[in-house]
C-alpha cells in the first residue's frame, strides 16, 4: 500500500502532469510541420554572415496555425478538467496556455537563428537544441510573464519528467512525420 502511494505520488501524477502541462507546447511543432509553407518569417532576408536570418523552415503560416493549435488544445484541456473533475492535474489557465504555445515556437525560431549563425543548413541536425528549444522557449516566457503560475503549478518532479519525455516524444513524432512524408528528415 505504501509502495502504491509512493509510486502514484512520485511517478504517475508527475508523469501525467508533465504531459498535461506540455500538450499546448508539444502540439504547435507538428501542426506547423503539417500546415507550414508560404512566406518565411524572415521574408527571405539574410543576416550578417550572409546566411538567412531564420531560413525557409520558419514560415508565418506554420507559426500562426501552430500557436493557434496549441492554444486550442489548451482550451479543450481547461474544459475537460472541469467537465471530468481532473483536479489532480495542474490547473491550466488561458495566459499559461498562450505562453506555452507561443514560447514553444519562439524557442524553435530562436534555435533556427543560431543554427544559421553556426552555418547549419535548414533541416540539419543540431542535437540538444532541436529537442529542448520548445521547453526553453515555453518556460522562459512563463518565467517572464506568468511566474506565479509557473512556480505554483509546475512541480519539480513534473519538470523532471518534462526533461525526460521531451526528447523521446520529439524523436518518435519526427520519425512518424518522416514516414508519412510531412518531414524531410527523421529528426
Ligand atoms: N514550420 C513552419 N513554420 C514554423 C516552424 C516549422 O512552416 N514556424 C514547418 C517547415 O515546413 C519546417 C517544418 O515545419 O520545415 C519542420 O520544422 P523544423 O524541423 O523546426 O524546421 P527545419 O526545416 O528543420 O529548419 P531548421 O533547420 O531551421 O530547424
Ligand atoms: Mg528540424
Amino acid at each position: 500500500m505504501e509502495c502504491y502511494i509512493i509510486s502514484t505520488d512520485f511517478f504517475i501524477i508527475p508523469l501525467l502532469s508533465a504531459v498535461w502541462i506540455m500538450l499546448p507546447a508539444y502540439l504547435p511543432n507538428p501542426v506547423a510541420a503539417v500546415s507550414g509553407g508560404g512566406t518565411p518569417v524572415d521574408f527571405r532576408r539574410n543576416f550578417t554572415n550572409g546566411r538567412r536570418v531564420f531560413g525557409d523552415g520558419k514560415t508565418w503560416r506554420g507559426l500562426v496555425i501552430g500557436i493557434l493549435a496549441g492554444v486550442a488544445i489548451g482550451i479543450i484541456q481547461m474544459w475537460a478538467a472541469g467537465a471530468y473533475g481532473l483536479g489532480f492535474l495542474p490547473h491550466l489557465t488561458f495566459p499559461a496556455v498562450c505562453l506555452l504555445a507561443t514560447g514553444a515556437l519562439l524557442g524553435d525560431i530562436v534555435k533556427s537563428f543560431f543554427k544559421r549563425r553556426f552555418n547549419r543548413e535548414r533541416g540539419a541536425k543540431w542535437p540538444v537544441a532541436d529537442q529542448y528549444d520548445l521547453v526553453a522557449g515555453a518556460f522562459l516566457l512563463l518565467l517572464v510573464f506568468d511566474s506565479g503560475w509557473l512556480f505554483g503549478e509546475v512541480t519539480l518532479p513534473a519538470f523532471f519528467f518534462i526533461l525526460i519525455l521531451t526528447p523521446i516524444l520529439h524523436r518518435a513524432v519526427n520519425i512518424i512525420g518522416f514516414a508519412i512524408k510531412v518531414k524531410e528528415v527523421p529528426w
